[in-house]
């Protein structure tokens, strides 16, 4: 039997891993979100294509939660996206809203699934649906480090003319401003990245993988990147399917581990068929665990302004 994902959010990211993931087969795919006709539309039309790329997935479009009951992944991309000159953080209050209650369907009808978060502002997206799940925190997890390490890997192969598949890197922290890009553990065929860029140009590329959502907002114009965001998200889902125990930057639930305790926050994890199996506490220089604190101190203001206003 197969696999059974369910993606909520019918919109350019939610779509798109839902593409990927029927394209390559190994899963049948729920497609949820709540306008009518729209993820009915994209699913036929996906398993349409079921022929000509080899795939006998079903892909399901639906309007209810009925059809994604007993699901092993569900994929949370619901909320709305940013406009130019939005931060992530701009959404916090709407998107509380629409994950929450997306979260509560889904943890009624998949109560063993585990959790992908993507809606922003990740990290207070993921905490919000820990908490309203009432999941253990191997079973909830936030997709962000992926992207932006992926982001941060691209740069590098642009100006280094080197394949991305020979850098390896971790960008940690928050998804948001004060993301935290670990130069030191960054390579290029096992050369320190910081023997190949001078450091200014280094602290331009750095700034770039910040910004880069916003740049891609900024091209736009009417929302937000999906191309590499679905990458990431099956990435995570493959890793757990399949049990690879593949370590990749995720946003998880800290208890103590970084000296962060009771808060989501972008760290390498071992992703397997129990979620997020171990935190990986990779060395840190002092600056760069100031500013992984400080990232999650950012993460803590949002939370906190959740808990305000409870809704
Ligand atoms: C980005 C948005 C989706 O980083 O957070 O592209």
């Amino acid at each position: 039997m197969r696999s059974k994902v369910t993606v909520v959010g019918a919109g350019n990211v939610g779509a798109t891993t839902a593409q990927r993931i029927a394209d390559k087969g190994y899963a049948d795919v729920v497609l949820v979100d709540i306008i009518d006709g729209l993820p009915q539309g994209k699913a036929l039309d996906m398993m349409e294509a079921g022929p000509v790329v080899g795939s006998d997935a079903t892909v399901t479009g639906t309007n209810s939660y009925e059809e994604s009951a007993g699901s092993d992944i569900v994929v949370i991309t619901a909320g709305v996206a940013r406009k130019p000159g939005m931060s992530r953080d701009d959404l916090l209050f709407t998107n509380m809203k629409i994950v929450g209650a997306v979260t509560v369907e889904v943890v009624k009808h998949s109560p063993e699934t585990i959790l992908i978060i993507v809606s922003n502002p990740l990290d207070a997206m993921v905490q919000h649906a820990y908490n309203l799940s009432g999941f253990p925190r191997e079973r909830v997890v936030g997709m962000a480090g992926i992207l932006d390490t992926a982001r941060f890997r691209t740069f590098l192969s642009l100006e280094l003319n080197a394949s991305v598949n020979n850098i390896s890197a971790y960008v940690l922290g928050g998804h948001g401003d004060s993301m935290v890009p670990l130069i030191g553990n960054t390579t290029v065929g096992g050369v320190p990245v910081a023997s190949l860029i001078e450091k200014s140009r280094l602290e331009e590329i750095v700034q770039r993988t910040r910004d880069g959502g916003a740049e891609i907002v900024g091209l736009l114009k009417t929302g937000s990147a999906y191309y590499a965001p679905s990458a990431a998200i099956v990435q995570m889902v493959e890793a757990i399917l399949f049990d690879t125990k593949a370590i990749l930057p995720c946003a998880a639930y800290l208890q103590g581990e970084y000296g962060i305790d009771g808060l989501f926050a972008g760290v390498p994890v071992k992703l397997g068929a129990g979620g997020v199996e171990e935190i990986i506490e990779v060395e840190l220089t002092p600056d760069e665990a100031a500013a992984l604190k400080s990232s999650a101190a950012d993460v803590q203001e949002l939370v906190d302004a959740m808990a305000a206003n409870p809704q």
